[in-house]
């Protein structure tokens, strides 16, 4: 098996918690705030597929405020344009999980760092400098450099160019069993982080290791010894 060579981390729900948009969604509208924030996140990755598969690419940030008015509507909650913009751009402000920077840091002494995102630039580039997370990686990656969506492999061939390394030599990792899948399917060394102790995607590919949160790459004697 190929000595690794570059960490590749997916953004939202990997390196970001996206559940901090669910508090203010119900701080800002009660109970229906649940819903609401759920529906936002599927709708948010069903546009993006639907997009893909159309071959209509729009930038992760549109997309997202258009799967928020979806959520508003379907959960009956009025608000104006403002608003609506307002509350699409709390992914700019989302907190970095505890483990994120000391991992970083602790990789970053033997590997190439990047993060590979559906978000578009603008939106990486906030959440991440928000974080005080944007100088940690030697490459940030867009879907917006490709026009592409997860999981389609040419957004994960990105990582390969970038890092001028094999597929091989890349370990993607993503909380979100959907696209680790679509990495595996692509080719890299998967390893999901299972924060919420979800069964994985049922489509014939299987992540190379689970983990539980992301420090506990620092500590898996899996990955090649420091
Ligand atoms: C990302 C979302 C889809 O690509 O998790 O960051």
């Amino acid at each position: 098996m190929s000595v690794i060579k570059g960490f590749v981390f997916d953004a939202f729900g990997t390196l970001l918690d996206i559940s901090s948009i669910d508090q203010k969604l119900v701080w800002e509208f009660g109970n229906k705030g649940i819903e609401l924030g759920t529906t936002w996140r599927s709708k948010q990755l069903e546009y993006s597929w639907l997009c893909q598969i159309m071959e209509r690419y729009q930038p992760f940030s549109h997309i997202t405020r258009a799967a928020l008015q979806y959520a508003l509507n379907k959960c009956a909650i009025e608000v104006d344009d403002r608003k609506v913009t307002d509350l699409a751009n709390i992914y700019g402000q989302l907190p970095a999980f505890e483990d994120v920077a000391p991992t970083l840091q602790f990789l970053a002494q033997r590997y190439q760092l990047a993060v590979l995102s559906n978000g578009d630039s603008r939106m990486l580039q906030e959440a991440l400098s928000f974080n005080k997370l944007h100088d940690q990686f030697d490459f940030v990656l867009s879907a917006d450099e490709v026009e592409q969506f997860k999981p389609s492999p040419k957004i994960y061939e990105l990582a390969v160019e970038k890092l001028e390394v094999t597929k091989e030599e890349i370990a993607f990792v993503s909380s979100n069993a959907w696209d680790a899948t679509g990495a595996k399917n692509f080719g890299f060394r998967v390893f999901w982080i299972n924060r919420k102790h979800l069964p994985f995607e049922q489509l014939g590919v299987e992540p190379d290791l689970v983990l539980g949160q992301l420090q506990d790459l620092t500590t898996n004697e899996d990955i090649a010894p420091f």
